[in-house]
């Protein structure tokens, strides 16, 4: 066995791969780890009424979109908090969401959230859940370590992705590229990732059966 290379489990872990392990460790340490929102999800509900033209059954319904909207339901409720933070407070560029996350009070947002976690995924955890194509199975592989197999993460700071919109994936690995999302680990991680692997990635996570859903009520 190379030095460098050391049998956990059934994984085979390289030296990369504990690069993003340590990594992982130090930004779940750095966001506080593990923490519970106290929302109250049926006052979220309500809120919530104002999100759903966008989030809601249109969502579902693809229809009439002009640019790509994420998946909400079974997301993070750590994660959705700290989003709506970074717009409200302009870290994560979006004028219209900055604009609506900026007018909620911390009470609202953390209702909110708890509302949105709650829609259960549908398999928990995903079972097997599929191979990568070969072309982005080394990459998936550090992606892995922070977002979970699939995609289905476990740990709250790091968003689900498995079962997100593909065209959202796709703009918002891009968003690491061009700047407007500053967060270091991710634009380290998608740096030096070509247009055709963010394509075949975005693809990968958003064919993950019983991931992240659309909200319908
Ligand atoms: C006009 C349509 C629209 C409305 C209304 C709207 N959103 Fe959004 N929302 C978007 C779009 C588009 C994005 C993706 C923006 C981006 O690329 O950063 C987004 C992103 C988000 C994200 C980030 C998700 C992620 O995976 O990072 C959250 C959380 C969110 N919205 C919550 C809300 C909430 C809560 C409300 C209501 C209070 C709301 N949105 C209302 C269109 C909308
Ligand atoms: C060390 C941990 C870590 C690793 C490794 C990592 N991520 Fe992330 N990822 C994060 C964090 C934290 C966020 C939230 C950042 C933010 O708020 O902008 C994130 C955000 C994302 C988002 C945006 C989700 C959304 O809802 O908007 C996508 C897509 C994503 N990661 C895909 C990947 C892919 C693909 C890989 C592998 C190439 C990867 N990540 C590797 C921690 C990680």
């Amino acid at each position: 066995m190379n030095r460098l290379t050391t049998r956990i489990g059934d994984d085979m872990i390289t030296e990369k791969t504990v690069f993003f392990l340590l990594l992982a460790a130090l930004c779940a340490g750095a966001s506080g780890g593990i923490v519970h929102a106290a929302g109250d999800p049926d006052a979220g509900k309500q809120v919530f009424q104002a999100c759903a033209r966008c989030h809601g059954p249109a969502l579902a319904a693809e229809a009439n979109r002009q640019q790509p909207v994420p998946r909400l339901g079974g997301q993070h409720a750590t994660y959705l908090l700290s989003s709506l933070d970074a717009y409200a407070g302009g870290k994560r560029k979006h004028a219209e969401m900055e604009r609506i996350a900026g007018s909620l009070s911390q009470q609202e947002k953390e209702d909110i959230a708890a509302y949105l976690a709650q829609f259960e995924l549908k398999q928990f955890p995903i079972p097997g859940s599929g191979d990568a194509p070969a072309a982005i199975a080394t990459i998936i592989e550090n992606c892995r370590v922070c977002h979970g197999v699939g995609g289905n993460s476990f740990v709250p700071d790091y968003p689900r992705i498995n079962g997100q919109d593909e065209q959202y994936l796709l703009e918002a690995l891009k968003s690491y590229q061009n700047g407007a999302r500053t967060n270091a680990t991710m634009v380290y991680v998608v740096k030096n990732l070509t247009e055709q692997e963010l394509r075949d990635i975005a693809a990968y996570y958003a064919g993950q059966k019983g991931g992240l859903t659309a909200i319908n009520k």
